[in-house]
């Protein structure tokens, strides 16, 4: 893209508000998600998220796209200090010794020396390392390879454990979470520590929110789309959505629901369109992932 359509594209796009994390760093309050996105495919869309405003950008470990990611970001011409970049330790990488090697591959392959936010990708309790790794991340944060720590799809159990057993709790839990889905035992946990809440598959990827005639009616009142309204969901109730999007059009649109709101009776509505059923049918008291 030339120069001057990007500053153009720049000049257009809504302006992201943000979080203050209980660590004191701040956080857009909506991101880009980049699963399942390969190296080539990051590489060439990154540019295009970042030119129409995005400026938190998630990946993993596990999504084998980091160098891609890394490449994107150079190739936009935004400065690494104005991007808020998360990355996640996998499974296979938890324990004391392992995640100083797996943290600094995910630095190499990103061509950055920090993270924004680093996660624990699943708690993975079967294997009962968790604790060793996040001790190893609280280092790791320390000496300043990373600002903030978190964890993903962690239950009220796994993080009263490690605040037992290390004195800290995450600033961050990532999980699934969605108007079907909508977490809201673990969001009044989260409330109570100051863990903020960071929401994946926050379209319900996998379900059929998006179908739904009661986001279609909603949308229709506020000359919005459902993914619009969904998205306007998440962050008028506090929660941070990384919604992916592989087509431009759909990655403007995701981020424009910031000069908006949903009124009080149509949160009720959204409120009310929760079901408890999961699209990913993942229980991360169960589910392990290497
Ligand atoms: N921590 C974890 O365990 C975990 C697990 C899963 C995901 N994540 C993270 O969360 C991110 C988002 O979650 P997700 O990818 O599972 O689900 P999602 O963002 O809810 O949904 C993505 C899907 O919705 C489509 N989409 C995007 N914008 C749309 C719009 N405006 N209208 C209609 N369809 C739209 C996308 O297709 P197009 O690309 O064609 O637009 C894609 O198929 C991931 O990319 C990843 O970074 C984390």
């Amino acid at each position: 893209m030339s120069d001057h359509k990007n500053k153009a594209l720049q000049d257009a796009v809504p302006d992201v508000a943000h979080h203050v994390l209980r660590d004191g760093h701040k956080i857009p309050q909506l991101g880009f998600g980049t699963y399942p996105m390969d190296d080539a495919e990051a590489e060439a869309l990154l540019p295009e998220a970042l030119w129409r405003g995005y400026r938190l950008l998630d990946t993993a470990v596990n999504y084998g796209n980091e160098r891609g990611v890394g490449r994107g970001i150079r190739h936009s011409g935004i400065s690494r200090d104005d991007i808020f970049l998360t990355s996640k330790i996998p499974g296979r990488d938890h324990g004391r010794e392992s995640v100083r090697r797996s943290l600094e591959g995910s630095l190499r392959r990103l061509g950055t020396d920090y993270l924004d936010l680093y996660l624990i990708h699943w708690p993975n309790p079967g294997v009962d390392q968790y604790v060793q790794t996040w001790q190893a991340m609280l280092e790791a944060r320390d000496e300043g390879l990373i600002r903030s720590v978190g964890v993903s799809n962690f239950l009220p159990e796994h993080l009263l454990r490690l605040e037992a057993e290390t004195g800290e709790m995450p600033v961050v839990n990532q999980v699934e979470l969605h108007p079907q889905y909508q977490q809201e035992a673990l969001r009044a946990f989260h409330q109570e520590h100051r863990i903020l809440t960071q929401a994946w598959s926050p379209l319900g990827r996998k379900t059929d929110l998006l179908q739904s005639d009661w986001l279609a009616e909603i949308g229709r009142r506020q000359g919005r789309t459902p993914a619009q309204v969904v998205l306007r969901w998440h962050v008028q109730s506090g929660i941070v959505p990384i919604p992916k999007s592989s087509n431009p059009e759909r990655m403007a649109e995701n981020i424009d629901v910031f000069e908006w709101d949903l009124t009080d009776e149509q949160m009720e509505r959204l409120r009310m369109m929760h079901t408890g059923i999961s699209g990913s049918g993942f229980d991360p008291a169960a589910h392990e992932e290497m």
